[in-house]
């Protein structure tokens, strides 16, 4: 367990920002010609990931995927920017938002693709959890998403211990 000080030095979501280009090659996609999804959640990770460390500064390991919907598909040949940033730190884990779109190299144009939202711990060299800067948030947008970070938090560590739970009434199950 982490100690909890008070007096966190404290950081705004822009300060996390983490922007990733990618372009859909032959190998990133399925029969269809389309990206596969596990690729996609792959470079959603990496930013997720790379945002958490900016932000915190230690290396930061993926504890919960939230829903990750894939609003359409992206085909071979296409561009995806990915957009990530966290959106508040709680103790010693984060919650990073991350988006997806088609970028139009001709025109500029941004097609939105996918959203997802990650939890990140933040470890020490001993791989101990550490507590992380807090987030202050400044923007409108900035505000609006740490509210909802805190209303996410509760039912993911909800359904963190049912999950507990369940795997507990299985063992005792199996030493019947
Ligand atoms: C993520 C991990 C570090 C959490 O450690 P733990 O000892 O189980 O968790 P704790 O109860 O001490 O909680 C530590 C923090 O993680 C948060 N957390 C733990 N599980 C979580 C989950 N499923 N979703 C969201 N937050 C979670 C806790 O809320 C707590 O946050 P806080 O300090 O900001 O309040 C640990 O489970 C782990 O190492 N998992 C594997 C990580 C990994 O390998 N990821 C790659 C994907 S395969």
């Amino acid at each position: 367990m982490a100690e909890h000080t008070s007096a966190r030095p404290c950081k705004t979501p822009a300060e996390s920002v983490v922007e990733m280009t990618e372009l859909v090659l032959p190998n990133d996609t399925n029969q269809l010609g389309n990206l596969l999804g596990g690729r996609l959640m792959h470079w959603v990770d990496i930013a997720a990931a790379l945002s958490a460390q900016r932000h915190s500064h230690h290396i930061a390991v993926t504890a919960s995927v939230d829903e990750l919907s894939f609003l359409g598909p992206v085909k071979l040949g296409q561009v995806v920017r990915l957009k990530a940033s966290v959106n508040r730190a709680f103790h010693t884990s984060m919650e990073v938002g991350v988006r997806a779109d088609v970028e139009d190299m001709r025109t500029g144009e941004l097609h939105h693709v996918s959203s997802a939202y990650l939890t990140f711990v933040a470890l020490d060299n001993n791989r101990k959890h550490v507590m992380v800067p807090e987030i202050t948030p400044i923007t409108e947008d900035d505000k609006r998403r740490f509210v909802a970070a805190g209303h996410r938090r509760e039912s993911r560590l909800r359904r963190r211990q049912e999950l507990i739970d369940m795997e507990k009434r299985r063992r005792s199950g199996d030493n019947q």
